[in-house]
């Protein structure tokens, strides 16, 4: 396995015995105060959708179940507060520094000044467009692959047909990782045949209320038929669910709906027929960035990548997975 990417279950991942040999790790290492607990800042994004509170959950618990001391700080999904939660954690000298970013671009400055504090940082999640040696590591999915999902599973179900396939969009928040990506990912698939067309587009910002709000415009403004729509994520998809049926058509039958994300919401709604297929996106990050983090305060190099292993759960099997599914 190359050692700068590496692929993790979607089951989970790092065992704790695994954690807490990283743990154990530290007695041995360079760090001067041995006896006190490696002290974690880390920045949310917000509480955005219901994988955003998994993901809380995750890093958490992980934090409590190792041992490391989480000071935890919430953007409301606002770059600037997540500027200021890193300068914060600066300035206390915590040990490690991790986020995910709400936006990709905008970080170098802060970036440098925790280089500066000779404070790792490690980002979960999203990643940002910087220099990569202003970062130790970033776990997270491959959002491109996540997009493409999507888009194979709709051209596969269009693949007998000959008339246009009108889709709409309900994309992530604005110059967001996983809004960008997933959108290069499904339109690099729905590329190679002219059918398949975008007809329109728009942020709904990872929300379920902007997800209605926006699907309702939509709905108002198309003459169209809509064939599919495809939501950025699954909270976005429950909100324009809402809005197709005060619309008097269909969700999952009338408009075929594809999503990302896997959580429970989108399992009930597969299950009530309402949504055609999720695409896996997996929060349960926890472990694996305190594991990281215990690597780092040791002084050993993370992999520059760690990526997830996702699956795409169509509706006929929603009833088979709902009971066994964490988030
Ligand atoms: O960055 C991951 C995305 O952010 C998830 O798909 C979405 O639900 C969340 O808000």
């Amino acid at each position: 396995m190359n050692s700068s990417r590496r692929v993790i279950g979607s089951r989970l991942v790092v065992t704790l015995a695994a954690a807490a040999c990283a743990l154990a790790a530290l007695g041995g290492c360079a760090r001067e105060k041995k006896d006190e607990r490696i002290v974690l800042g880390f920045s949310q994004i917000g509480a955005e959708s219901e994988w955003r509170t998994a993901n809380t959950e995750s890093i958490k618990a992980a934090a409590a179940t190792m041992n490391i001391e989480l000071r935890f700080a919430d953007a409301q999904q606002k770059q600037e507060n997540q500027i200021k939660a890193l300068r914060s954690f600066i300035a206390q000298k915590v040990d490690v520094i991790a986020f995910s970013p709400v936006v990709e671009t905008g970080w170098d400055t802060v970036l440098l000044e925790a280089k500066a504090a000779k404070i790792p940082v490690i980002l979960t999640d999203r990643s940002v467009t910087a220099d990569p040696s202003l970062y130790a590591g970033f776990i997270g999915s491959d959002f491109v692959e996540e997009g493409r999902k999507a888009g194979r599973w709709v051209t596969e179900r269009f693949k007998d047909g000959t008339d246009d396939v009108n889709i709409v969009e309900l994309q992530g928040t604005v110059g967001a990782g996983p809004a960008i990506d997933r959108k290069k990912g499904f339109e690099e698939i729905i590329a190679a045949n002219p059918r398949f067309r975008i007809i329109r587009s728009q942020s709904g910002d990872f929300t379920r209320s902007k997800g209605k709000e926006v699907m309702e415009a939509f709905l108002k403004a198309e003459t169209r038929k809509i064939n599919v729509l495809f939501a950025h994520n699954d909270d976005m998809a429950i909100g324009a669910i809402q809005a197709i049926e005060e619309a008097g058509l269909k969700p999952g039958r009338d408009i075929l709906i594809v999503s990302i994300d896997a959580v429970k919401g989108a399992f009930e709604a597969m299950i009530a027929g309402k949504l055609n297929v999720t695409i896996e996106c997996n929060p349960l990050l926890g472990p694996q960035l305190m594991t990281s983090v215990a690597e780092v305060v040791a002084g050993r190099p993370i992999p520059k990548r760690i990526v997830v292993e996702e699956q795409v759960f169509p509706m006929e099997t929603a009833k088979q997975h709902i009971q066994s599914r964490k988030y």
